[in-house]
């Protein structure tokens, strides 16, 4: 029996702070509104060069460094994500680029915030059954791109960041112990972020258009979701601590998709549980969908709130709907890297992009030789003939 243990971490924020005052120069809000109704303070947001794979790359780099695992060993790479740059190529692939991963699959998830549950459990089982023995698992977004800055019931609400472990196979039990993954489509339309500009899926017809979903941006119906996160929120949790074997006493912290404070705290009154079991920091970040639950723990982790032999909750919930959870039997203690071995490992990606340079060189060249590769350059020649 393989067992998939968590064994580095990382998140990256960009520097830019959005404040709730800030906000408020744009639309009509205030911090205290924002405050009282969802425990958020400020939130980060992309710079100009960033991208959800540039924020995806720096998360997944700093947890190598914590795993101390060179990017060829890496056997998978995931990114969740519901703000990739293309359909294709995926988000993972550019990261697997950057990271010169050069062993590793990769490939974009789409479950909405709830995302990154189901990609660590997608990695888990894979590591589980020996398919793979490494995996870089990451949530990355870049929201503020999506947002209708004009809609104050959305755009007060999401952030930008990114959050990573990487998983590694071994035969001591640990890391993800049981799990739980749902949805139900038939709230899709409760919170929900076209693909295409100006193309909705057929299936939502003209009266989707007529609801305001004319731009390629996040719509949302902010009652129905909460009410629905508040339920699934327990829900899933007393589910997996059952599954594993343990009541909700065995738990030492819960780590939730950091949403709203108030959805939290009535989860936790549920199930009866006192709200220093859950760790948050969506004052600081707002929600970053599926980077929320990797950024809380490094900051968990930072924070001296992980111990060995601790059994951990990853609770998710999102558009889909989706909702998942997981209980982690936690195992490693947080290692100091010197400064030197950081930078040593940072001179690691400058050369993985000049041999990324070289391959894209060498494509051109090799194109130039042959006359013309290019598939939809050859396709032109074979319509001409
Ligand atoms: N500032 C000031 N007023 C606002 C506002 C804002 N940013 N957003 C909405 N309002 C107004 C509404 O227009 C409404 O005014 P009205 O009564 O005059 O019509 C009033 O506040 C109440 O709106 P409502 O939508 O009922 O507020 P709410 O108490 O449900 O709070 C959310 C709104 C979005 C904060 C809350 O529903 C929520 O957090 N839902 C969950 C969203 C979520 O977490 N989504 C992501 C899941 S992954």
């Amino acid at each position: 029996m393989r067992y998939a243990h968590i064994i580095g971490w990382g998140a990256y924020l960009p520097d830019k702070v959005l404040t709730n005052d800030d906000l408020a120069q744009m639309v009509d809000t205030s911090d205290e509104w924002i405050y009282t109704r969802t425990g958020i303070r400020e939130r980060r947001i992309a710079g100009e060069k960033e991208t959800t794979a540039t924020l995806a790359f720096e998360a997944a780099a700093r947890a190598l460094a914590v795993a101390d695992l060179h990017p060829s060993q890496l056997d998978l790479v995931i990114v969740a994500t519901s703000t990739p740059e293309y359909i294709f190529p995926a988000s993972a692939a550019r990261v697997q680029d950057y990271l010169g991963a050069t062993r590793a699959g990769a490939f974009d998830l789409a479950a909405a915030c709830s995302g990154f549950i189901y990609a660590l459990n997608m990695a888990s089982q894979a590591i589980a059954t020996g398919s793979i023995d490494t995996a870089v698992v990451i949530g990355s977004e870049t929201l503020s791109r999506v947002m209708d800055w004009e809609d104050r019931g959305t755009c007060i609400l999401f952030g930008d960041g990114a959050g990573a472990v990487v998983l590694k196979g071994s035969s001591v039990p640990g890391g993800l112990m049981s799990s739980t993954l749902r949805a139900d489509g038939s709230g899709g339309d409760l919170l929900s972020l076209p693909a295409i500009y100006h193309n909705p899926i057929p299936m939502l017809g003209p009266e989707y258009l007529r609801n305001g979903h004319e731009k390629n941006t996040i719509s949302m119906n902010g009652r129905q979701v909460f009410r629905f996160a508040t339920r699934v929120v327990s829900e899933s949790i007393a589910v997996v601590v059952e599954k594993a074997g343990l009541t909700l006493d065995d738990i030492d912290i819960i780590i939730p998709h950091q949403a709203n404070v108030r959805i939290i705290e009535s989860a936790a009154k549920r199930l009866k549980l006192p709200m220093d079991k859950f760790f948050m920091n969506v004052d600081r970040v707002g929600n970053t969908s599926t980077a929320s639950i990797p950024i809380a723990l490094c900051e968990a982790i930072e924070a001296g709130k992980m111990h060995p032999d601790d059994n951990v909750v990853f609770v998710g919930f999102g558009g889909g709907l989706t909702w998942g959870a997981g209980v982690i039997k936690w195992d490693v203690m947080p290692r100091d890297i010197s400064f030197v071995g950081r930078e040593w490992k940072r001179a690691r990606y400058t050369m993985a992009r000049g041999r990324s340079r070289l391959r894209k060189f060498g494509r051109r060249i090799g194109a130039r030789l042959l006359g013309s590769p290019i598939p939809d350059a050859r396709l032109k020649d074979a319509e001409k003939k």
